[in-house]
Order: C-alpha cells, then structure tokens, then sequence
C-alpha cells in the first residue's frame, strides 16, 4: 500500500449547508494525521485550473457553522472533457496530490468515477446535496438543514393561508427527487405532497382537497421541483378545478440550499470528513463514505448515483391519512 502524504479536497456541485463542517474535518484530520492538505477552489473547475491552495488548522477555524461552501463550488463543463481532465491531472500531480476527496452529489461522483478510470487517482467521496437522492447514506450533508428551512418557510406561509382561508401551492427544490417535499410535507401537515417518483393521480388530489375543506380554513400542497408538471401547472390546474378556491403559488427555490448546518449535517459531516481521510491512508479508492443507521459505510461511487426510485410509501400514506 502507498502511504499517502499531500491530498486536496473540493466542493462541487449545488452547494448543501454542512459542507464547510466537511472541509474543516477533512483539513483537521489530515492534519492530526501529519498529511499536507490543499483546497481546491471551484470544485473540478479549481482542478483544471490549479487553483489549489494549501491548508492549515486555522484556515478552517470559525467555519462549522457557516452555511455555503469557502472553497466554493461550480458545475464544470470542462471537466466534462477528456482535455480539461488531462490539465487537472497534471495539476495534480505537480503539487504531488496521492488523494483527494470530493464533496458532492451524483455529478460530483460521475465525474470523480471518470478521473479515476482514466488516472487511477485515490478519490473517496462525500454526499453533499440538499436533495438526499444518492444510495449507500441514510442522509446526505445539507438535507436536514434544507428541510428545516421549507418547514419553516411553510409554517409561515400557514399563518397567511389560514388567515386568509386561501390553499397554497408551495414548490420545493429536488430536481430528480421527491424527499425533500415528503418529508417537509408530513412535517408541516400538508394536504397533499406531489413528487417525480409517483404519477399523480390528479383526480384523487382533487377529491381529497374537497374533502378537506370542510375541517380546514387553509390548504398547502407542496411539490417537488422535478414533479412533471411543477408547481405552476399544479396551481393553474387547482384553480381550474375550484374556481371558488382562492390560489396562491410560492416558490421557495435557493432560500433551501442556505443558512446554518443543523447539528445533525455538522455532526454527519465532521464524522464523514475525518472517515474520508482515513479511508484514504487505508488505500481506498472510488467510494463514498455514508451513515448507515448511526455507522460509516463505504459504497463504490457507480452503486451511490443509482437515483432511488423507491420512495418509502408509508410516508406517502402518511400525508393521506394525515390530510383529513
Ligand atoms: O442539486 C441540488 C439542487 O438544489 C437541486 O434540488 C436543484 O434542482 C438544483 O440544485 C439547482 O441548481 P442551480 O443552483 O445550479 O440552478
């Protein structure tokens, strides 16, 4: 096994809250483990351009519980292509990088996959998305803080909608995935949560709205970002239905992917950088380090971006009976 001595780490992607407590803990466990530790600006964008820097203790001091990314963060399409992969490999190896960790979701990992393919480069990944749409982590970096902001945006919201006796069409990020609105929906006791991972049945939603209006002064109905038609058609084809209804539609967008980590995404975080580290002085490769009930696991990077289509139907379940 190579012993390892310089590794790097990068953010790439969307950023998710949390993903500075992940920097800190990858810098400061590879610290305490006499390694030399670069941060890469821009994610895979820093790569192809050399923009690495070298990190100390104190240059992660004071960021635990900062929202957004310090090294931040891009989608590179140059990365993207066999050239750009090249400049980043020369980079790399000019600064004598053995390791690096990236902190992302599934383009993050695609991309990570290909580098290693073409470089044979030790990269341990971890998850940090606000959508939790990767397999081999029971939770991904930035989620819980993520819907602990909807939950609090849609409580608000409940306030005027009640106020008002008016039903709300509330959209929620999730560009593939349909957790973020589920589970913010169960949470704020929404009337009916739509999401890519289930056809809606638009007629049922209808029938149960009208229902609930009986016990109910207001209604919010959320949906996810990715669902077919978004929340604007949904709203459009709720007020169709109900003329007498008085729509409302509120789009949260990126309100979502900032503020303060939650101390789950702090504590998921720093246990998932000071893991990637390890894994790395261990000679692993192509993985992402995850939490599986309360443990580390480690999942090859092809098996964590399988997109999970099976939603928990309990949960669905849940917000139905719930809605009466
Ligand atoms: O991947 C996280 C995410 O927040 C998705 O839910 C959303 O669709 C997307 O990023 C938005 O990305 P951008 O900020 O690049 O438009």
């Amino acid at each position: 096994m190579k012993t390892i001595k310089n590794i790097a780490v990068l953010t790439s992607g969307g950023d998710a809250p949390g993903m500075n407590a992940g920097i800190r803990a990858v810098v400061r466990a590879g610290i305490y483990n006499n390694l030399n530790v670069f941060g890469v600006k821009r994610g895979y964008d820093g790569l192809v351009n050399g923009e690495l820097i070298p990190m100390d203790a104190k240059s992660v001091a004071n960021i635990i519980q900062r929202g957004g990314t310090i090294l931040k963060t891009a989608r590179s399409d140059e990365f993207r292509t066999v050239e750009g992969r090249q400049k980043a490999y020369d980079n790399i190896k000019k600064l004598g990088i053995d390791g690096l960790v990236v902190i992302g979701g599934d383009g993050t990992f695609t991309g990570a996959s290909k580098f290693i393919e073409e470089f044979d480069i030790p990269i341990i990944g971890i998850p940090g998305t606000i959508d939790n749409d990767l397999a081999g982590t029971d939770f991904t970096i930035g989620y819980d803080t993520a819907i602990n902001t909807v939950v609090d945006a849609v409580d608000k919201i409940r306030d005027t909608a009640e106020s008002h006796d008016r039903l709300f069409v509330v959209e929620v990020m999730g560009r593939d995935s349909g957790l973020i609105a589920l589970r913010s929906g169960i949470s704020t006791g929404a009337e009916a949560v739509l999401i890519p991972e289930i056809n809606v049945d638009y007629d049922a939603i209808m029938k149960r709205l009208d229902k609930t209006r009986k016990n109910k002064a207001s209604r919010i109905v959320i949906v996810a970002e990715g669902d077919k038609e978004g929340g604007l058609v949904v709203a459009e084809k709720i007020q169709e239905n109900f003329p007498h209804y008085d729509v409302r539609l509120s789009i949260l967008g990126h309100i979502q992917r900032g503020g303060k980590p939650t101390c789950m995404d702090r504590v998921l975080a720093s246990r998932l950088g000071v893991a990637s580290v390890e894994a790395l002085i261990e000679g692993r490769k192509g993985e992402m380090a995850g939490l599986i009930c309360g443990e580390v696991h480690f999942t090859p990077f092809n098996k964590a971006i399988k997109h999970l289509d099976d939603i928990n139907e309990n949960l669905t379940r849940i917000v139905e009976i719930l809605s009466l």
